[in-house]
């Protein structure tokens, strides 16, 4: 009889180091000294030597349920073995529409269109095809400029580039951008907002800047303006009091179109299905991704408000409204593990458990104010970042360093953007973990001289 031999897993050696290059990594450095993870659960990761690693960025922001949930690794094995792919242009699959009105349910305001993709990068650029495609099909195609945010991350394709404001991220690409995209400034100013505990109460008025932007450019040539309610990527700033609110008067005043970035927001990170909830403001349209499958299965997409769907939905009947999808829009494996994954923060009530543990968390934080090198600390929701002063001539070393001692070290996992040291840990991080990890953490920043 001949046997099937059991198929790899993570748990099997690699092969050699070579032919993967690895995304957003020194890969030379990586390659000398490879931090490979092989196994997971709760949070938890497992290194290959099988030494336990603390879960403090859930992943890349994304494992908000925990890792290796029985209900969302069930319902992937399951939707495996029933049907493993359905095309998406012109056929669908049941799944989709479920996952589509659950979304819709959870998303505020008049949001109750989705169209999915398969990342955030992808549901950014969907987004502001969107918003051409909307004025377009207003009667208004000159609406084609951009607004974006300084230290704003929108993923990497070219429209999220070109809106977002991280230098580093553009400056190979300088002359490929998408053309007329402009920027707000930064809301982040540290000597009136260091130390403050969730949104700092001053810089309101950095929304304003849009009206100069709007004087510059013409307001009827912008078609939209995106921010992340709370910017992840470039260390957790979020919005100062008042600021989303002034930002969408000022859209509502031009006709421009709002879009908020909740792929690191979204799912309970700031203690809400959506950070628009928490600031009280209706964005028209809110791209997602990462925790809609708590990181399992990849998928991303974009919530859109009823006028603008509506905006499509004329011409011939035949006629394809949108020339835009993906092979994997809608892919059944990610719809299943969504589902899965949406009924465990239901009935975990995870996203009400991260506003209720947001005070300890950011008590936690604050109090690694007197370690060595801390400029800033900030938090909101269960995120949180710490800048840090960098080495002399060596910018990015201290943090690289902080993050492969946390890893090989002191058993937990730090993300670094340079010198800023940023945290996301799952929703289901218990209160003894969090101690854990900030006692860890102090000790560390302790060792970095
Ligand atoms: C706000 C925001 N938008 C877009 C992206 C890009 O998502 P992805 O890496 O899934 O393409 C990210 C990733 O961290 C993000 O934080």
């Amino acid at each position: 009889m001949s046997s099937t031999p059991a198929p790899l897993t993570t748990l099997t050696q690699p092969n050699d180091l070579e032919a993967f290059w690895l995304p957003f990594t020194a890969n030379r450095a990586f390659k000398k000294a490879p931090r490979l993870v092989t196994r997971s659960e709760g949070m938890y990761f497992y290194a290959a030597d099988g030494h336990a690693v603390l879960d403090m960025t859930a992943g890349l922001w994304c494992a908000n349920a925990g890792h290796n949930r029985a209900p969302i690794v069930k319902a992937i094995q399951a939707q495996a073995e029933t049907l493993d792919f359905a095309p998406p242009f012109q056929f669908a699959h049941p799944l989709g529409f479920r996952l589509a009105s659950r979304l819709a349910e959870l998303a505020p305001g008049d949001l109750d269109h989705v169209f999915f993709c398969n990342s955030g990068s992808e549901a950014v650029d969907t987004a502001l095809k969107i918003a051409l495609g909307y004025w377009y099909s207003m009667g208004q195609a000159g609406r084609t400029r951009f607004i974006g945010r300084e230290r704003g991350y929108h993923g990497i394709g070219f429209g999220g580039i070109s809106v977002g404001g991280i230098v580093g991220n553009r400056k190979m690409f300088a002359n490929s951008l998408v053309p007329g995209a402009d920027h707000l400034p930064s809301t982040y100013d540290r000597a009136k907002q260091a130390f403050t505990k969730g949104e700092p109460d001053y810089g309101a008025h950095f929304a304003d800047a849009l009206e100069g932007l709007c004087a510059l450019h013409d307001p009827s040539t912008i078609a939209a303006v995106i921010v992340e309610p709370m910017a992840g990527s470039t260390g957790v700033l979020p919005a100062p009091k008042g600021y989303l609110q002034r930002l969408r008067a000022i859209c509502d005043k031009y006709g421009i179109l709002l879009i908020f970035d909740e792929v690191i927001t979204g799912f309970g990170r700031l203690g809400y299905a959506f950070a628009a909830e928490r600031y009280g403001v209706v964005p028209d349209m809110i791209t997602f991704a990462k925790g809609v499958t708590s990181g399992t299965v990849p998928m991303g997409g974009v919530l859109v408000s009823h006028r603008i769907h509506e905006a499509f939905m004329k011409g011939p009947d035949l006629a394809v409204e949108l020339a835009h999808g993906y092979t994997y829009s809608a892919h059944p494996l990610a719809c299943a593990a969504g589902l899965a994954t949406l009924d465990l923060y239901r009935d975990e009530g995870l996203f009400e458990r991260a506003r209720a543990l947001e005070p300890k968390w950011c008590d936690a934080v604050m109090s690694l104010k007197e370690h060595p090198n801390v400029l800033d600390i900030r938090c909101a929701g269960l995120a949180a970042a710490i800048d840090l002063a960098s080495l002399p001539d060596a910018v990015g070393k201290r943090g690289y360093i902080a993050m492969q001692r946390a890893f090989e070290e002191f058993g937990f996992l730090l993300r670094n953007v340079g010198d800023t040291l940023a945290m996301s840990p799952p929703l289901t991080i218990s209160e003894a973990q969090i101690d854990e990890a900030i006692d860890k953490l102090g000790r560390l920043l302790n060792t970095l001289g």
